[in-house]
């Protein structure tokens, strides 16, 4: 028995998480149907069953969500922190959306307040969906980044971002153009100003290889040299035409892929978005490399861009996460974003399980981006960042319910109708992120 343990606090619930890393999660999960997550400050005690705990730790205070299920924060490994306010815009394919509804949103961002105000605002709409971790790109302003990397500081947040670096004069616009040396330079200095302060890390962001001079990656692969352990994030073979664009671009290498490698971006913590054209060639140098696949299904959807290769990604052993690409992708729900991966998986007789999903969203996700000790799961020692979910939200989800016999059905049955109502609270670093504010109410008067 831990006596006089008055500091911790005990979470009553039906406990789901992958304790490791694993090929099979859906054999290699830990289920408590009565258990318990012990809390001390920012992080994990223990996790278990709720009787044994409940002796061990006598003096916790207890929280009781016994009818709920608790697993741990979502990670969301591609998305865009400015988009979130053009989620949703019409009939485009991804040049034309781009150039029509983004690039004059993420124009909006030069000013430093408003990036300020959409900070808080995306991180509220994370938390309402579950989401403690994600992999963001901000803008091509510097100060885009330091908002949201100040916006998560705040909240004890492990948050991933970096100013996107474009400075194409064919392809970017006057207001979102860069220069190598000042893509370099503000990447740098926001290197040296948050990476690894606090729970945050940095992005090294080209948006694409279609915004961006050879010039530009040449410099960004030193930069990546020069810090080994920064993370790298781009967008890579999303649709087909961005593909012909590049091969017509960059004539002398193989495939698109070939370019970044090329310029010294494909290496382990590099995270491509998209991956939905790749030729066998690019598989198979994603895994050599220890590069990672984002695999954005409703953005892939919505935009009209094409079926991810799930089978092929699996086959070539190659790290793959969800992710929602918002605002390309249609919700920040990561439950739901598996349950478009299914259908996308279902087309091409390949489906997904919800506790792989599950796993890619969690455990697998924090693996890939080598954040397992801290991330991902309920173990000792990680951060107590998590969600409790009641999968039995309503009428409907109740009445479904009544059919589930494993936590599998459970958990898929509510990534299939579930949204942010299931949600019943996120924890980060042992904070409630919904139920103690009321930030959410505050800028939707504003
Ligand atoms: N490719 C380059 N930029 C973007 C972006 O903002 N969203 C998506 N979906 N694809 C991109
Ligand atoms: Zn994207």
């Amino acid at each position: 028995m831990d006596c006089m343990n008055t500091e911790f606090t005990l979470f009553k619930a039906q406990i789901l998480h992958f304790p490791s890393e694993t090929e099979t999660p859906s054999s290699n999960f830990q289920f408590e149907a009565e258990g318990a997550l012990v809390v001390e400050g920012k992080k994990i005690k223990a996790v278990g069953d709720y009787a044994t705990l409940r002796q061990r730790f006598p003096y916790a205070t207890e929280h009781d969500y016994a009818q709920y299920l608790l697993i741990p924060g979502l990670i969301d490994s591609h998305l865009h922190f400015p988009q979130i306010e053009m989620i949703a815009s019409y009939g485009e394919q991804l040049m034309a959306w781009l150039e029509n509804y983004t690039f004059p949103t993420e124009i909006k961002f030069a000013d430093p307040e408003y990036c300020s105000m959409m900070a808080e605002v995306f991180l509220q709409q994370l938390f309402k969906n579950g989401t403690t971790t994600a992999l963001a790109y901000a803008t091509v302003h510097a100060h885009s980044a330091d908002a949201l990397f100040a916006a998560a500081s705040a909240k004890n947040m492990a948050l991933i971002t970096g100013k996107i670096c474009m400075d194409s004069a064919a392809d970017c616009p006057d207001e979102l153009r860069d220069s190598v040396k000042s893509s370099v330079d503000e990447s740098q200095a926001l290197i040296q100003k948050w990476h690894n302060k606090g729970r945050n890390q940095y992005a090294i962001t080209p948006r694409f290889v279609p915004t961006s001079t050879p010039e530009q990656l040449a410099a960004l692969g030193e930069l990546a040299r020069a810090y080994p352990d920064v993370f790298i994030q781009t967008h890579l073979s999303e649709n087909q035409s961005e593909v012909a664009l590049v091969a017509e671009r960059f004539p002398q290498h193989n495939s698109y892929l070939d370019v970044y490698d090329h310029y010294g971006l494909v290496r382990e913590k590099a995270v491509f978005g998209h991956c939905v054209h790749l030729p066998e060639s690019s598989w198979l140098t994603l895994r050599e490399k220890g590069a990672t696949a984002a695999f954005c299904p409703s953005s892939n959807l919505f935009l009209g861009s094409g079926l991810f290769d799930y089978a092929s990604a699996q086959t070539h052993k190659v790290q793959t996460v969800l992710a929602s690409d918002i605002g390309a992708g249609t919700s920040l729900n990561m439950l739901r974003t598996y349950g478009e991966a299914y259908k996308v998986c279902q087309l091409q007789q390949h489906p997904i399980d919800a506790l792989t999903g599950l796993y890619m969203m969690t455990q697998g996700a924090a693996v890939a981006h080598q954040l397992a000790n801290d991330i991902g799961n309920l173990n000792p020692g990680s951060f107590a960042d998590f969600v409790i979910l009641n999968p039995n939200f309503d009428t409907l989800t109740a009445l479904r319910g009544t059919h589930s016999k494993h936590i599998s059905d459970s958990l898929f049955s509510l990534s299939i109708l579930g949204d942010d109502r299931a949600v019943v609270d996120t924890f980060v670093a042992g904070q409630s992120m919904l139920n103690s504010t009321s930030q959410e109410k505050r800028y939707a008067m504003a």
